[in-house]
Protein backbone atom coordinates (compact mmCIF):
# COMPACT_ATOMS: atom_id res chain seq x y z
CA UNK A 1 0.00 0.00 0.00
CA UNK A 2 1.14 3.28 -0.89
CA UNK A 3 1.67 5.87 1.93
CA UNK A 4 -0.19 8.10 3.33
CA UNK A 5 1.59 11.92 3.02
CA UNK A 6 1.77 14.62 5.67
CA UNK A 7 2.72 17.81 5.02
CA UNK A 8 4.29 19.78 8.16
CA UNK A 9 4.24 23.24 9.18
CA UNK A 10 7.50 23.99 7.08
CA UNK A 11 6.16 22.46 4.09
CA UNK A 12 8.46 19.49 3.66
CA UNK A 13 6.38 16.05 3.01
CA UNK A 14 6.72 13.10 5.77
CA UNK A 15 5.82 10.07 4.61
CA UNK A 16 3.88 8.05 7.06
CA UNK A 17 3.08 4.54 7.22
CA UNK A 18 -0.26 3.37 7.51
CA UNK A 19 1.47 0.07 8.52
CA UNK A 20 3.68 0.04 11.34
CA UNK A 21 5.86 -2.72 9.54
CA UNK A 22 6.48 -0.91 6.94
CA UNK A 23 8.85 1.64 8.76
CA UNK A 24 11.99 2.85 6.20
CA UNK A 25 14.79 1.12 7.09
CA UNK A 26 16.45 2.63 4.11
CA UNK A 27 16.58 6.31 5.85
CA UNK A 28 17.62 5.18 8.62
CA UNK A 29 20.63 3.52 7.81
CA UNK A 30 21.74 6.74 4.92
CA UNK A 31 21.51 8.46 7.80
CA UNK A 32 23.32 6.45 10.37
CA UNK A 33 26.08 5.81 8.05
CA UNK A 34 26.86 9.75 8.18
CA UNK A 35 26.68 11.15 11.86
CA UNK A 36 27.31 14.42 10.63
CA UNK A 37 24.89 15.62 8.64
CA UNK A 38 22.36 17.42 9.82
CA UNK A 39 18.67 17.10 8.68
CA UNK A 40 17.94 20.57 7.95
CA UNK A 41 21.11 20.40 5.00
CA UNK A 42 18.91 17.82 3.36
CA UNK A 43 15.64 19.34 3.64
CA UNK A 44 16.44 22.45 2.24
CA UNK A 45 18.78 21.00 -0.46
CA UNK A 46 16.32 20.64 -3.12
CA UNK A 47 14.99 24.04 -2.98
CA UNK A 48 18.47 25.12 -3.30
CA UNK A 49 18.76 23.16 -6.35
CA UNK A 50 16.43 24.58 -8.00
CA UNK A 51 17.76 28.11 -7.12
CA UNK A 52 21.15 27.14 -7.95
CA UNK A 53 19.47 26.49 -11.11
CA UNK A 54 18.43 29.50 -12.47
CA UNK A 55 21.73 30.84 -12.17
CA UNK A 56 22.77 27.92 -14.41
CA UNK A 57 20.14 28.86 -16.41
CA UNK A 58 21.72 32.37 -17.46
CA UNK A 59 24.73 31.11 -18.48
CA UNK A 60 26.47 29.56 -21.63
CA UNK A 61 23.94 28.18 -23.78
CA UNK A 62 24.94 27.13 -27.65
CA UNK A 63 21.05 28.51 -29.30
CA UNK A 64 19.80 31.39 -27.42
CA UNK A 65 15.51 30.16 -26.56
CA UNK A 66 13.34 32.34 -28.73
CA UNK A 67 9.94 33.43 -27.29
CA UNK A 68 8.23 30.64 -26.24
CA UNK A 69 4.58 29.68 -27.64
CA UNK A 70 3.57 28.02 -24.83
CA UNK A 71 -0.04 25.43 -25.89
CA UNK A 72 1.00 23.10 -22.84
CA UNK A 73 1.18 23.53 -19.32
CA UNK A 74 5.01 22.89 -19.21
CA UNK A 75 7.70 24.89 -17.83
CA UNK A 76 11.32 24.44 -18.38
CA UNK A 77 12.49 23.87 -14.77
CA UNK A 78 13.54 21.42 -12.23
CA UNK A 79 10.61 23.14 -10.07
CA UNK A 80 8.00 22.33 -12.55
CA UNK A 81 8.79 18.89 -12.32
CA UNK A 82 9.04 18.52 -9.03
CA UNK A 83 5.63 20.09 -8.17
CA UNK A 84 4.01 17.98 -10.51
CA UNK A 85 3.69 15.28 -8.31
CA UNK A 86 0.37 14.30 -6.86
CA UNK A 87 -0.82 16.68 -9.17
CA UNK A 88 -0.77 14.76 -12.84
CA UNK A 89 1.39 12.22 -14.22
CA UNK A 90 4.58 13.60 -15.58
CA UNK A 91 5.69 12.53 -19.39
CA UNK A 92 9.69 12.32 -20.64
CA UNK A 93 10.58 10.90 -23.46
CA UNK A 94 14.13 10.83 -25.41
CA UNK A 95 15.55 12.35 -28.37
CA UNK A 96 18.91 12.78 -29.65
CA UNK A 97 18.26 15.68 -32.80
CA UNK A 98 16.51 18.70 -33.30
CA UNK A 99 13.48 17.13 -35.67
CA UNK A 100 12.76 14.96 -32.83
CA UNK A 101 13.75 17.65 -30.25
CA UNK A 102 11.34 19.82 -31.70
CA UNK A 103 8.10 17.31 -32.51
CA UNK A 104 8.64 16.01 -28.36
CA UNK A 105 8.16 19.82 -27.25
CA UNK A 106 5.92 20.53 -29.03
CA UNK A 107 3.48 17.29 -28.37
CA UNK A 108 3.79 18.67 -24.60
CA UNK A 109 6.28 16.17 -22.69
CA UNK A 110 7.35 17.65 -19.08
CA UNK A 111 11.21 16.58 -20.11
CA UNK A 112 12.92 15.47 -22.90
CA UNK A 113 16.05 13.10 -21.80
CA UNK A 114 18.99 13.14 -24.10
CA UNK A 115 19.97 9.18 -23.05
CA UNK A 116 22.87 7.06 -23.69
CA UNK A 117 20.19 5.20 -25.47
CA UNK A 118 21.50 7.19 -28.38
CA UNK A 119 24.16 4.35 -28.44
CA UNK A 120 22.00 1.33 -29.18
CA UNK A 121 19.13 3.77 -30.79
CA UNK A 122 20.89 5.52 -33.40
CA UNK A 123 24.52 4.62 -33.21
CA UNK A 124 24.11 0.93 -33.64
CA UNK A 125 26.06 -0.18 -30.35
CA UNK A 126 24.83 -3.17 -28.85
CA UNK A 127 25.26 -1.40 -25.48
CA UNK A 128 24.76 1.98 -23.90
CA UNK A 129 29.16 1.39 -22.56
CA UNK A 130 30.83 2.37 -25.66
CA UNK A 131 28.37 6.20 -25.96
CA UNK A 132 31.47 8.88 -25.04
CA UNK A 133 30.82 12.45 -23.76
CA UNK A 134 31.51 13.66 -26.97
CA UNK A 135 28.36 12.34 -28.27
CA UNK A 136 26.35 13.13 -25.22
CA UNK A 137 27.54 16.53 -25.57
CA UNK A 138 26.56 16.28 -29.91
CA UNK A 139 23.36 14.96 -29.47
CA UNK A 140 22.32 17.07 -26.48
CA UNK A 141 23.41 20.57 -28.37
CA UNK A 142 21.52 19.39 -31.11
CA UNK A 143 18.41 19.11 -29.08
CA UNK A 144 18.74 22.21 -27.58
CA UNK A 145 19.42 23.92 -30.59
CA UNK A 146 15.26 22.73 -31.41
CA UNK A 147 14.38 25.21 -28.74
CA UNK A 148 12.34 22.89 -26.68
CA UNK A 149 10.10 24.63 -24.49
CA UNK A 150 10.15 21.86 -21.41
CA UNK A 151 13.46 20.87 -19.58
CA UNK A 152 15.97 19.20 -21.35
CA UNK A 153 18.19 16.71 -19.47
CA UNK A 154 21.33 14.43 -20.57
CA UNK A 155 22.25 11.43 -19.58
CA UNK A 156 26.35 10.89 -17.92
CA UNK A 157 27.73 8.35 -19.80
CA UNK A 158 28.86 5.12 -19.02
CA UNK A 159 32.01 5.90 -15.50
CA UNK A 160 31.46 9.44 -16.13
CA UNK A 161 30.28 9.61 -12.56
CA UNK A 162 32.65 6.94 -11.28
CA UNK A 163 36.04 8.10 -11.33
CA UNK A 164 36.27 10.86 -9.04
CA UNK A 165 34.02 14.46 -7.93
CA UNK A 166 36.49 16.36 -10.31
CA UNK A 167 35.89 14.28 -13.24
CA UNK A 168 31.92 13.82 -12.69
CA UNK A 169 31.85 17.67 -12.20
CA UNK A 170 33.36 18.97 -15.13
CA UNK A 171 31.33 15.90 -17.18
CA UNK A 172 28.10 17.50 -15.78
CA UNK A 173 29.57 21.12 -16.37
CA UNK A 174 30.55 20.31 -20.08
CA UNK A 175 26.85 18.49 -20.49
CA UNK A 176 25.42 22.49 -19.50
CA UNK A 177 27.97 24.63 -20.56
CA UNK A 178 28.45 22.77 -24.24
CA UNK A 179 25.54 20.73 -24.89
CA UNK A 180 23.07 23.26 -23.28
CA UNK A 181 21.06 21.21 -20.87
CA UNK A 182 19.27 21.93 -17.83
CA UNK A 183 20.18 19.05 -15.68
CA UNK A 184 21.76 15.92 -15.59
CA UNK A 185 21.24 12.19 -15.29
CA UNK A 186 23.19 9.28 -13.28
CA UNK A 187 22.94 5.96 -13.18
CA UNK A 188 23.19 4.84 -9.67
CA UNK A 189 22.16 5.03 -6.01
CA UNK A 190 23.61 5.28 -2.73
CA UNK A 191 27.45 4.73 -3.67
CA UNK A 192 27.18 8.12 -5.97
CA UNK A 193 24.91 9.95 -3.51
CA UNK A 194 27.67 11.85 -1.64
CA UNK A 195 28.83 12.96 -4.96
CA UNK A 196 25.53 13.73 -6.48
CA UNK A 197 24.69 16.16 -3.25
CA UNK A 198 28.20 18.18 -3.95
CA UNK A 199 26.71 18.63 -7.82
CA UNK A 200 23.27 19.53 -6.38
CA UNK A 201 25.28 22.30 -4.29
CA UNK A 202 26.96 23.79 -7.24
CA UNK A 203 24.12 24.15 -9.05
CA UNK A 204 23.84 20.97 -11.16
CA UNK A 205 19.86 19.63 -10.91
CA UNK A 206 20.38 16.06 -10.66
CA UNK A 207 18.03 13.40 -12.26
CA UNK A 208 18.81 10.00 -10.42
CA UNK A 209 18.28 6.42 -12.02
CA UNK A 210 17.69 2.79 -10.37
CA UNK A 211 16.78 -0.29 -10.92
CA UNK A 212 18.02 -1.63 -14.08
CA UNK A 213 21.00 0.46 -14.84
CA UNK A 214 21.62 -0.58 -18.26
CA UNK A 215 25.77 0.55 -17.94
CA UNK A 216 25.31 -2.38 -16.00
CA UNK A 217 24.18 -4.93 -18.22
CA UNK A 218 27.85 -6.64 -18.47
CA UNK A 219 28.08 -7.07 -15.17
CA UNK A 220 24.71 -8.10 -14.71
CA UNK A 221 24.54 -10.68 -17.80
CA UNK A 222 21.33 -9.52 -19.35
CA UNK A 223 18.21 -6.92 -18.43
CA UNK A 224 16.07 -8.23 -15.67
CA UNK A 225 13.08 -6.85 -13.44
CA UNK A 226 14.33 -5.67 -9.61
CA UNK A 227 12.53 -5.81 -6.41
CA UNK A 228 11.47 -9.39 -6.62
CA UNK A 229 13.33 -10.22 -3.60
CA UNK A 230 13.06 -8.71 -0.31
CA UNK A 231 16.75 -7.63 0.17
CA UNK A 232 16.30 -6.12 -3.36
CA UNK A 233 13.54 -4.36 -2.65
CA UNK A 234 14.91 -3.11 0.48
CA UNK A 235 18.52 -2.09 -1.69
CA UNK A 236 16.23 -0.34 -4.03
CA UNK A 237 14.81 1.89 -1.03
CA UNK A 238 18.05 2.49 0.42
CA UNK A 239 19.23 3.81 -3.09
CA UNK A 240 15.78 6.15 -3.60
CA UNK A 241 16.49 7.67 -0.39
CA UNK A 242 19.79 8.40 -0.54
CA UNK A 243 19.40 10.30 -4.10
CA UNK A 244 15.92 11.87 -2.40
CA UNK A 245 19.14 12.62 0.34
CA UNK A 246 21.17 14.13 -2.03
CA UNK A 247 18.66 16.70 -4.00
CA UNK A 248 17.70 14.49 -7.11
CA UNK A 249 14.37 16.20 -8.10
CA UNK A 250 12.97 13.40 -9.52
CA UNK A 251 14.25 9.33 -9.94
CA UNK A 252 13.77 7.11 -12.59
CA UNK A 253 12.96 3.75 -11.89
CA UNK A 254 13.95 1.06 -14.70
CA UNK A 255 12.50 -2.37 -14.72
CA UNK A 256 11.26 -2.37 -11.09
CA UNK A 257 8.88 -4.42 -9.71
CA UNK A 258 5.11 -2.66 -9.77
CA UNK A 259 4.61 -3.41 -5.88
CA UNK A 260 7.93 -1.82 -5.14
CA UNK A 261 7.53 0.77 -7.54
CA UNK A 262 3.91 1.64 -6.35
CA UNK A 263 5.54 1.78 -2.64
CA UNK A 264 8.25 4.13 -3.39
CA UNK A 265 6.47 6.51 -5.35
CA UNK A 266 4.47 6.79 -2.44
CA UNK A 267 7.19 7.26 0.16
CA UNK A 268 10.02 9.48 -1.48
CA UNK A 269 9.21 13.32 -1.75
CA UNK A 270 10.71 13.61 -5.45
CA UNK A 271 8.70 12.32 -8.53
CA UNK A 272 9.58 8.30 -9.48
CA UNK A 273 9.54 8.36 -13.10
CA UNK A 274 8.98 4.71 -14.15
CA UNK A 275 10.04 2.89 -17.44
CA UNK A 276 8.77 -0.84 -17.33
CA UNK A 277 7.79 -0.37 -13.34
CA UNK A 278 4.10 -0.53 -13.73
CA UNK A 279 1.52 2.52 -14.19
CA UNK A 280 1.68 3.53 -10.36
CA UNK A 281 5.06 6.00 -10.57
CA UNK A 282 4.48 9.84 -10.57
CA UNK A 283 5.03 9.64 -14.32
CA UNK A 284 6.45 7.57 -17.31
CA UNK A 285 9.43 7.84 -19.81
CA UNK A 286 10.53 5.63 -22.65
CA UNK A 287 12.92 5.97 -25.76
CA UNK A 288 11.15 7.62 -27.88
CA UNK A 289 12.45 5.24 -31.06
CA UNK A 290 10.64 1.92 -28.90
CA UNK A 291 7.18 4.29 -29.14
CA UNK A 292 7.20 5.08 -32.31
CA UNK A 293 8.37 1.52 -33.96
CA UNK A 294 11.41 2.90 -34.94
CA UNK A 295 14.23 0.15 -33.71
CA UNK A 296 16.89 -2.53 -35.62
CA UNK A 297 15.80 -4.81 -33.00
CA UNK A 298 12.42 -4.61 -31.75
CA UNK A 299 11.00 -3.03 -28.36
CA UNK A 300 11.19 -4.30 -25.16
CA UNK A 301 8.48 -6.35 -23.58
CA UNK A 302 6.86 -3.36 -21.79
CA UNK A 303 6.32 -0.60 -24.49
CA UNK A 304 3.09 -0.33 -26.46
CA UNK A 305 4.24 1.11 -29.49
CA UNK A 306 1.83 3.92 -30.93
CA UNK A 307 3.67 3.76 -34.24
CA UNK A 308 5.56 1.59 -37.05
CA UNK A 309 7.98 3.96 -38.25
CA UNK A 310 10.41 1.23 -39.62
CA UNK A 311 7.50 -0.55 -41.51
CA UNK A 312 6.50 3.31 -43.04
CA UNK A 313 9.96 3.71 -43.56
CA UNK A 314 10.97 0.85 -45.20
CA UNK A 315 7.95 1.25 -47.67
CA UNK A 316 8.64 4.46 -48.36
CA UNK A 317 12.41 3.66 -49.53
CA UNK A 318 11.26 0.41 -50.87
CA UNK A 319 8.98 2.24 -53.54
CA UNK A 320 11.14 5.41 -54.35
CA UNK A 321 13.93 2.63 -55.58
CA UNK A 322 11.47 1.00 -57.07
CA UNK A 323 9.83 4.26 -58.97
CA UNK A 324 13.17 5.42 -60.45
CA UNK A 325 14.43 1.58 -61.32
CA UNK A 326 11.19 2.09 -63.13
CA UNK A 327 10.94 5.84 -64.35
CA UNK A 328 8.07 6.03 -62.40
CA UNK A 329 9.66 8.84 -60.58
CA UNK A 330 9.24 12.59 -61.26
CA UNK A 331 12.92 13.66 -60.65
CA UNK A 332 13.23 17.23 -61.21
O1 LIG B 1 19.33 6.35 -21.80
C1 LIG B 1 18.10 6.34 -21.69
O2 LIG B 1 17.36 6.54 -22.66
C2 LIG B 1 17.53 6.09 -20.38
C3 LIG B 1 16.06 5.85 -20.32
C4 LIG B 1 15.80 4.44 -20.67
C5 LIG B 1 15.49 6.20 -19.01
O3 LIG B 1 18.23 6.00 -19.41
Amino acid sequence: MPDEKKHTDDGKQEARSKNPDAKPPARRRRQASKPGRQDEQSRGRQRSAEGKNRSFESKARPAPRKSPQRTHDVKPTVRHVMELKGKRPIVALTAYDAIMGKLISEAGVDFILVGDSVGTTLLGFDTTIPVTMEDMVRHTAAVRRSNPQCLLVADLPFAEASMSFDRFLDSAKRLMQEGGADAIKVEGGRDLADDIEKLVATGIPVLGHIGLLPQTVKALGGYRKFGSVPEEAESLYTDAISLEEAGCFAIIAEMMEEKVATELAGQIIPPLIGIGSGPNCDGQILVTQDLLGLTAKGVPSFVTPYANLGQDISRALGKYVQDVRGKKNKAR
